[in-house]
């Protein structure tokens, strides 16, 4: 029972309100007047790491937003010594106990909305509206893992045996996970992980992105402040190849939640397989190749709109994002004239301004492999509307282009492109066919009055997450439990029910009296 009086999602904050946009305002003259700063928190201090980095903000070449040290190697061999050390008893506490600070953490988030706002903004290049939503889906994730550690993980459940005998099933803790997280979502998945393995009873080392550290460390910072043993919580920030690579290669781990490319996951898989010691849990959550199918039924205006959102908003940086639209050749030209015409009317510049649709990519690299893929669709296929990106930080302006079938694609293309195939009606199953034959398996949209093209749809292009008749990002916890299949992710889904158990044993218990 995760809706009704134990659980509500979180307000947020809200942008046609003066007295929010007031707020924000203030929040990010704050943030652009500090030089923040973030290191390896290993049992609640900062330890000594690399010497540090400058973070600069994506949208201005020119702004530094703080710096960050790495950690050291032998930190990570610490984090794991403290967390093996207080794991037990987190563990025995039970699920009641862990919900208490899941809540106190959901209430600091909100306490402290406007400040971790300016920072999405300024460090990952988050709009405010992003910002606000993604501090909004960390909060719920706490929420929401809050009760299903109460439901979950108690006395356990009494099963069916032989007279004179006493059965039982209960959940527990499976030690220390590594959570690894991308850039995109650095606050909502980066808490959402840590929380759902808190919550089963573990105690958790985070490796936050190489681009987020400010607003990791910011997080653990309220994790520690809300209660949590900060042994039971480590920050390790660094790189993939370094950090990432050292803690999954590190015998002391007991499972594994990752969120981020499919290439990455290989990789940690293969560090994995190679490991002594126990066979742990690898959950992995990663891209996406998303289509939406629209057939002559669906409403114009309505697919305009969900696509734009679907395809750029936050700058197409989502694993939900809409990649590929799938257009019937008899509506695909007077659907094009609409989304260029709604392309236009997009607001691309500083992120940290209200009135900003679309920031800028991350960083330098994702643009430079954006503006090679543009590159490609100009050689290669058809580009049919481009708009102009802002000068001074790492901005990729939103593309609209023509390609002839799915297969074009090899791989997630990471950003603010919509590739657009018409298809005739009769040839559904083959044009399907070739999108589901990528193996990606994240988000489906479709746009149709008719029930059976749906299901159509549905069962040629299998996918997590599939929305009809509306966008196809921004899943909310406990409305839409999120994740993917196949190249898209192991599951269990971030926000949904069944989200802890992959962070548990099972454990049976048989009692003759
Ligand atoms: P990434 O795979 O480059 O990095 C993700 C994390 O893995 C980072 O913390 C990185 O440092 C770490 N990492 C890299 N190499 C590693 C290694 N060898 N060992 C251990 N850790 C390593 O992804 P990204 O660019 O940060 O994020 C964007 C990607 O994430 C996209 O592909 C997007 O689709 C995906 N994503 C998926 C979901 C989902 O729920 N399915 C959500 C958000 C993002
Ligand atoms: N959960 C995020 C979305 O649905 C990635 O867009």
């Amino acid at each position: 029972e995760v809706y009704g009086p134990r659980r509500q999602n979180s307000a947020g904050l809200d942008l046609s309100v003066k007295a929010d946009r007031e707020r924000l305002a203030t929040a990010v003259a704050a943030i652009d007047a500090e030089t923040l700063s973030a290191g390896p928190l290993v049992g609640g201090k900062l330890a000594v790491g690399t010497p540090p980095l400058p973070v600069v903000a994506p949208a201005d070449d020119n702004r530094v937003v703080g710096a960050v040290s790495e950690a050291q190697l032998p930190q990570i061999d610490e984090a794991f010594r403290l967390a093996r050390a207080a794991q037990p008893a987190w563990d025995r506490a039970g699920g009641a106990a862990r919900a208490q600070v899941l809540r106190a953490m959901a209430d600091a988030l909100e306490t402290n909305i406007e400040r971790l706002i300016a920072i999405l903004a300024r460090e990952a290049g988050k709009t405010l509206s992003d910002g606000i939503a993604e501090v909004r889906e960390a909060v719920d994730f706490c929420r929401y893992y809050a009760v299903l550690a109460e439901d979950q993980f108690g006395a356990g459940e009494i099963l069916k045996g032989p007279v004179g005998e006493t059965n039982s099933l209960r959940l527990a803790g499976r030690g220390v996970f590594v959570c690894i997280s991308p850039w995109n979502f650095p606050l909502a998945i980066f808490t959402g992980q840590i929380a759902a393995a808190l919550a089963a009873g573990n105690a958790v080392l985070a490796k936050p992105a190489e681009q987020t550290p400010l607003i990791a460390y910011e997080a653990v910072k309220l994790y520690h402040a809300a209660g949590l043993d900060p042994r039971l919580l480590a920050l390790l920030p660094g790189r993939g190849e370094t950090v990432g690579a050292a803690l999954t290669a590190h015998e002391g781990l007991d499972g594994v939640a990752f969120t981020g490319g499919t290439d990455t996951a290989w990789r940690i898989n293969q560090t994995l397989a190679q490991r002594q010691g126990p066979i742990v849990p690898f959950i992995a959550e990663t891209g996406g190749l998303n289509g939406m199918f629209v057939d002559t039924t669906a409403q114009r205006e309505q697919v305009i709109d969900d696509v734009i959102v679907s395809a750029f908003g936050s700058a197409g940086q989502r694993c939900s994002a809409l990649r590929l639209l799938f257009l019937p050749y008899d509506t695909a030209d007077h659907i094009i004239d609409g989304l260029t015409g709604a392309m236009d009317a997009l607001v691309l510049g500083d992120p940290a301004l209200a009135v900003t649709d679309v920031g800028p990519v991350i960083d330098a690299e994702a643009k430079t492999a954006l503006d090679k893929h543009l590159e490609r669709l100009k050689r290669e296929a058809k580009v049919l509307h481009a708009l102009v990106a802002p000068e001074g930080g790492t901005f990729f302006a939103p593309v609209l282009a023509e390609i002839p079938a799915a297969d074009f694609l090899e791989r997630e293309v990471f950003g603010p492109v919509l590739h657009v195939v018409r298809y005739k009606p009769e040839d559904l199953e083959q044009v399907a066919g070739a999108l589901a034959a990528r193996r990606y398996g994240l988000t489906l949209g479709i746009h149709s009055r008719i029930e059976s093209f749906a299901a159509d749809v549905q069962r040629l292009v299998p996918a997590g997450n599939a929305y009809v008749n509306r966008s196809m990002t921004g899943a909310v916890v406990g409305v839409q439990p999120f994740g993917g299949e196949g190249l898209s992710g192991t599951g269990p889904k971030a926000g949904g029910p069944h989200a802890l158990l992959r962070f548990a044993v099972e454990r049976a218990l048989s009692v003759n009296i």
